[in-house]
This record gives structure tokens, C-alpha cells and sequence, in this order.
């Protein structure tokens, strides 16, 4: 394996080329983030490194010296979504022939959408993966003078791409609820998903950065910390991932500390007992099932059964009465049959989430299943995905009605003359009225609730 971390005097290099393209005021960076948090953390890396350039910050693109589209590949709805912003930049760098354009993210990373980038839209000006973002200074000083169009991607295939690179600036996007990335790139391969493509392997940083980072955020007063990987709990540092996660939810503060994702088959006891012992650890689980028919788990490449998957999330919540459960799923994988669809919609009813999050399968490129006879037509897709949400609405429902009167704790996320809206630990929304500030802890009282909504009112 190479040498995975990027040389400390490498990224040194990097920021003296940011610190001499800090030479203009008024500069401006737009950076448009799709896809997953993994890209949000991403841009306010991207940002960080745009500040220290100089760069201030802009909503509108129309305002920017520079214009960043991080693009996500998860789903070709993900992809059309990036291409139709990227060609409406066309006019702007007519108008301004400064302005400067580039691409990355995980799209970026796949060698047919990277030259049909760059041939269909020639005002871009640079397109970069996944990997390179520590080179941005050198990206845009190389735009500046070259004055020709560039690529900067990995050399290495992808099942050997991938690098970690420590002591980047970050300029965070909020003052309260922050991305702690704890892993990159996954090794799992699901045969549906672009990921391990398209983000490298799977790779975790020190235990003792992460740490060091979340204590920073305890100090100036996040409520919200998020430990972000593709699968949190297959960290793979120098301690597992349930001491880390202890850790991290020991400092002396109160806050919400997050993980997110993670993979069944890692799913382990100790885990559950971390989440269940360290009050500041959210008493929330995303755990995706994808599907609920152990042919169409095992076609996936998931690597457990619907029993086991069974068995870990009925374990959790017994051990955590109350935690809010969440899922994915993927509706009308190639060769799902009816049958096997409702064996997710009995899982589903089985487990009751709180909150499904359904995707109609897209076909990846490159992907074992986009190659597999027996896909679904959209159509049918459709109709499994409408009666998945109607059987989870009506759990959802029933799950909320049970916090009608009692009080919960509400980090505050906005306050428009006294009506709030926050999250709790589970990371239920509620809306409420109250005098709370934006960023910290309320009590708030429970009066109504819906599928997906609480109300209440702040406790005097
Ligand atoms: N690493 C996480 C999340 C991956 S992407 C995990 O393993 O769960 C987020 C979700 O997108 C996945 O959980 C899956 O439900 C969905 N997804 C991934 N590839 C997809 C595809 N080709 N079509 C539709 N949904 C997909
Ligand atoms: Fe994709 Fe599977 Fe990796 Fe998740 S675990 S990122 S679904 S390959
Ligand atoms: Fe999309 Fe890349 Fe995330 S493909 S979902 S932005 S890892």
C-alpha cells in the first residue's frame, strides 16, 4: 500500500501558494455542493483553503471570481442535477472571461463523465478529483497563469487511489453543528454503488486528530458534532470505533455527537452499549437494510441476512428505549422480485424507523448490477417506492404521537421572533415558541406532533 497520509511539507507547500494568491480584496468563491455530507465536508475544506487565498463568500454565482460545483454520482438524477447548474455558467464567463469555473467531486472521478466535462463544457476551466483537494492553491494559481484547461486526478486505479491529508484550513458553514470526517473511500463494493470508485479505498484517520478536532468544537460551544465516514463503524485507527465514539462523547460540555453511516455487518454490541452509556452520544441510528430478502442483500453485496439486520436493530432499541431509528432503501434493485419487495415492506413494520430514506435504483455505470439482466422498469419502481412511504407514514405517525406531553431537549437551530425550530437528540425536528438562542440548549414541551414534525413550547 502506498504511503496513504500527504506529506506535512507538501500541504505547507500549498498554503504558501494560497498565502501569495492572497493579493486582491473583494475576491469571491461560490461553491455549489451536491451529494452527500461527505461533499459538505469537502466544500468547507475547499472553502477553508479559498479563505486563506483570499477568497470571501458568495451565495451567487453571478458575484464570484471563482465558482467551485462539487458533484455527487450516487444517482443519475445526482448527476443531471450538477450538469444543468454547470451550463448555466456559460453566460457568466462570456461576460466575464476572468470568472474561473471548476469541477470536482466524486463525479469528476469517472473517466467518461471527466471528458465529457470537459468537451462539452469548455468553460470550465479545471476539473479535479477527490483526492486533490489539498492542491487547489496550486489548481488555481496553474488556471491564472497557464491559461489552459486542466485535469488533476490520481494516477493510481481506483482500487488503490486515495490519501489523507491532515492540517487543511476549514471555514465552517455554521457556528453550531459541525463534520468531523473520521474515514474516507469505502472497501465494501456494494455491486449497485459508485462509491468505492469514486472516493478510493477505505482509509481512517488518527484517533488522536479526530479527538483533538471534536474537543476543539466541545470548547467554542457546538452543540451538534457529526463523525462523518461512508461506515463510521468500520474505523479502522489505532482504537475501534466504539472507543472513539466514547471518547469523543466524553469531553466536558454538553452537545449531540452524531455518527454517520454505518454498516450493519459492523453493527456490534459495544457499540449499542456506547451509544446507551455516554448521555452526550445521540440516542439516534441510521442503519441502512438497502433491502429486506436475503437474495436481493446477497445480489447487493451487503454481507448480512435480513435476520441478522433483524436481529442488531431490535437489539438496539431494546437496549436504547426510545433511540430514533433510521434506514435506506433501494427500491427495484435488477431482479427484485414483487415477493422479495415486501419482505422490505415487512421489515420496515417489523423494525418501526422513524424515517425511511427511499431512492429509486439507478443504474451506475461500471457497477455489477447496472450490467444485470432483469431490470426494473421506472414505472414499477415507482409504485414500490409510493407504497413504502405510505406504510412509513403511518409508523412514523404512530411513533411521534407518543412524545405528545413530554419534555424534550432542543438544541436551537433559528428563532424568528420567538418561534424556534431545533432538533433533539434522535434528531426530530421540532418547532416551538420560545426565547431560545440560535446554537444553544432549550427544554421544550411537546404539544402536537406529526409524521415528521413535533410542536411544543420552551419550559420557563
Ligand atoms: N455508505 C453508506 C451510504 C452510501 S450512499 C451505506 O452503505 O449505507 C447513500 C444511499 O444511497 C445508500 O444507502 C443507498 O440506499 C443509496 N444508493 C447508493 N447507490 C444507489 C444507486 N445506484 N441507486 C439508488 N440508490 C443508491
Ligand atoms: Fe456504497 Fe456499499 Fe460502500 Fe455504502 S457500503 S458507500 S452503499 S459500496
Ligand atoms: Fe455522492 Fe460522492 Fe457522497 S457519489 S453520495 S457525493 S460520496
Amino acid at each position: 500500500m502506498n504511503n496513504i497520509f500527504v506529506e506535512a511539507e507538501q500541504i505547507k507547500a500549498q498554503l504558501e501558494i494560497a498565502d501569495k494568491l492572497n493579493n486582491k480584496t473583494d475576491k469571491k468563491v461560490c461553491i455549489l455542493t451536491f451529494g452527500c455530507q461527505q461533499n459538505e465536508a469537502d466544500s468547507e475544506i475547499l472553502s477553508g483553503i479559498c479563505e486563506k487565498a483570499g477568497y470571501g463568500e458568495t451565495d451567487d454565482p453571478k458575484e464570484a471570481d471563482l465558482i467551485l460545483i462539487n458533484t455527487c454520482a450516487i444517482r443519475e438524477h445526482a448527476e443531471l442535477k450538477a450538469l444543468s447548474r454547470t451550463g448555466q455558467f456559460k453566460k457568466l464567463k462570456e461576460q466575464n472571461k476572468e470568472l474561473l469555473i471548476g469541477v470536482c467531486g466524486c463525479m469528476a472521478e469517472q473517466k467518461e463523465r471527466r471528458e465529457a466535462l470537459m468537451k462539452s463544457y469548455p468553460y470550465v476551466d479545471f476539473v479535479f478529483g477527490t483526492d486533490k483537494l489539498y492542491m487547489l492553491p496550486q489548481i488555481i494559481r496553474n488556471a491564472k497563469t497557464a491559461k489552459k484547461r486542466s485535469v488533476y486526478i490520481s494516477d493510481l486505479p481506483h482500487n488503490e487511489f486515495g490519501v489523507i491529508a491532515e492540517g487543511l484550513p476549514l471555514r465552517r458553514n455554521s457556528s453550531h453543528k459541525a463534520k468531523v470526517s473520521i474515514m474516507y473511500g469505502c472497501d465494501n463494493f456494494c455491486t449497485y454503488c459508485v462509491v468505492p470508485y469514486v472516493r478510493g479505498r477505505e482509509r481512517s484517520r488518527e484517533s488522536g486528530k479526530i479527538l483533538a478536532e471534536v474537543e476543539n468544537l466541545v470548547m467554542r460551544g457546538y452543540g451538534d458534532i457529526m463523525l462523518l465516514g461512508q461506515n463510521v463503524n468500520s474505523y479502522k485507527g489505532d482504537i475501534s470505533f466504539p472507543k472513539l465514539l466514547e471518547r469523543a462523547g466524553s469531553f466536558n460540555g454538553e452537545y449531540f455527537l452524531r455518527f454517520m453511516t454505518s454498516h450493519p455487518k459492523d453493527a456490534s454490541r459495544e457499540l449499542f452499549e456506547v451509544i446507551r452509556d455516554v448521555p452526550n452520544v445521540a440516542k439516534q441510528f441510521h442503519l441502512p437494510v438497502q433491502s429486506g430478502n436475503n437474495r436481493v442483500l446477497s445480489a447487493m453485496n451487503r454481507r448480512y441476512s435480513r435476520e441478522k439486520y433483524l436481529e442488531k436493530a431490535l437489539e438496539i432499541k431494546s437496549l436504547v428505549p426510545g433511540i430514533t431509528m433510521t434506514t435506506d432503501i433501494i427500491c427495484g434493485f435488477p431482479t427484485e422480485t414483487e415477493k422479495e419487495f415486501l419482505e422490505t415492506v415487512d421489515i420496515i413494520k417489523q423494525v418501526e424507523f422513524d424515517m425511511i430514506f427511499t431512492f429509486l435504483y439507478s443504474p451506475r455505470p461500471g457497477t455489477p448490477a447496472a450490467k444485470m439482466e432483469d431490470q426494473i422498469p421506472h414505472e414499477e419502481k415507482v409504485r414500490r417506492f409510493e407504497l413504502l412511504s405510505s406504510v412509513q407514514n403511518d409508523i412514523a405517525d404512530k411513533l411521534n404521537d407518543k412524545y405528545v406531553g413530554k419534555t424534550v431537549r432542543v438544541l436551537c437551530d433559528s428563532n424568528e421572533n420567538g418561534m424556534c425550530s431545533g432538533r433533539t437528540s434522535g434528531n426530530k425536528i421540532v418547532n416551538f415558541e420560545g426565547n431560545a438562542m440560535v446554537g444553544t440548549f432549550a427544554d421544550v414541551e411537546i404539544t402536537s406532533a406529526a409524521a415528521y414534525i413535533l410542536k411544543g413550547r420552551e419550559r420557563g
